[in-house]
């Protein structure tokens, strides 16, 4: 089997690739702008890569959609301080650009493995999320941080009706809230853009107070990045065609924990660690509209339902909270740590 993933070098992308290399025959081919999270990969055999832009490279994207045989598109921009910043570019990128290589994809009768979100389902009341009868509730046009959820739903919908009324090959996935090694750039987390569990460990190693957006009752499934690629791989696997016309929602309901909580148990994870037993980590409030503006709204329950991933998929995740916020934490101190002469 051949793969074409864009995106390869991001926190679903290079644990993918790995996983690809080391427990199949697959060949894969990869496009990013960035290859620093790919050291593990670059050079295998199975493996080529080029470093470059989906938006300047269209003309090699179509022709390498043409000779795979399943196109993961993993680019877009998934910062929700950038859905209230840089709408726009969100909409671009996560939309317009991936609108066209799912196109492609149908144009080309090729397998469209397709990450949707955990957002789509924004606001809603149900609890857990199920892919077959939540409804998804989005806010007012204002509220900008809706744009990424918005534009992952039309998708979601182009998508599916591209199944239905043109024979296109599709699985939907949707991520929640994965953690682990390599979520996000540290530089993001320093510009307060990047995603929670990140955010909270820089602000630990920089010495500065977490900021408990409106109090931290806010909650997340948190869904160790090992679990969620055993998912993928078995929807890439594909048995009996089990995953094709299907949404799987990929997360880990026993992972249910609080923005508060999840601080309280980062800082003592930190000041467990051998080199930051004296550190006295601060935890401050403050309200959404001072940390991210008025354009955005928060959801304050996620829960996945995940039975359809384990009737059709025989897939259950294993990791639990303590041990997912551990190995995080381990690689970000890793990642810092001066390299040895
Ligand atoms: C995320 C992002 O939209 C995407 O990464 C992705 O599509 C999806 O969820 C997912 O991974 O399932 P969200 O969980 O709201 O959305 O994003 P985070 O930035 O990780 O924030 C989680 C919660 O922590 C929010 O309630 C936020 O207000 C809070 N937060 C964030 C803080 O209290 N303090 C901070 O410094 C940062």
């Amino acid at each position: 089997m051949r793969l074409l993933i864009l995106g390869a070098n991001g926190f679903i992308g290079n644990s993918l690739v790995r996983a690809i290399l080391e427990r199949t025959d697959w060949q894969v081919v990869g496009m990013d702008r960035s290859r620093d999270k790919l050291e593990h990969s670059l050079g295998h055999d199975r493996f080529a890569f080029v470093n470059g832009d989906i938006v300047e490279n269209r003309d090699w994207v179509d022709a390498q959609i043409a000779r795979a045989d399943v196109v993961l598109p993993l680019v877009a921009i998934a910062t929700p301080m950038a859905y209230v910043r840089e709408p726009l570019e969100v909409f671009e990128l996560t939309f317009e650009e991936n609108l066209r290589i799912v196109k492609e994809c149908a144009r080309a009768g090729k397998r469209l493995v397709f990450p949707s979100s955990s957002e789509v389902y924004g606001m809603c009341a149900d609890e857990p999320f199920d892919e077959q009868t939540s409804r998804m509730v989005l806010g007012p046009i204002h509220k900008q941080r809706w744009i990424y959820a918005c534009s992952k739903q039309l998708l979601d919908r182009v998508i599916w009706a591209l199944g239905r009324h043109e024979g296109l090959d599709f699985t939907l996935i949707r991520p929640f809230n994965w953690i682990g090694p390599k979520l996000d750039d540290p530089q993001t987390a320093k510009e307060g853009s990047s995603r929670v569990v990140t955010q909270f460990i820089d602000n630990l190693v920089r010495g500065e107070a977490i900021k408990l957006v409106d109090g931290g009752r806010q909650r997340r499934c948190l869904t160790y990045i090992d679990d969620g690629i055993e998912c993928l791989m078995r929807v890439l696997d594909n048995p009996g065609g089990r995953a094709s016309g299907r949404i799987f929602n990929i997360g880990n309901p026993a992972n249910d924990i609080s923005m508060r909580e999840l601080a309280d148990r980062l800082c003592k994870l930190f000041r467990s660690h051998p080199e930051h037993r004296g550190a006295r980590p601060r935890i401050v409030e403050v309200p959404a509209e001072a940390h991210y503006g008025a354009d955005y709204e928060d959801i304050l329950v996620r829960t996945p339902a995940i039975e359809a991933a384990a009737e059709l998929l025989g897939w259950r995740p294993r990791v639990g909270l303590d041990e997912a916020l551990a190995r995080t934490l381990e690689a970000y101190l890793a990642a810092l740590a001066p390299v040895a002469p």
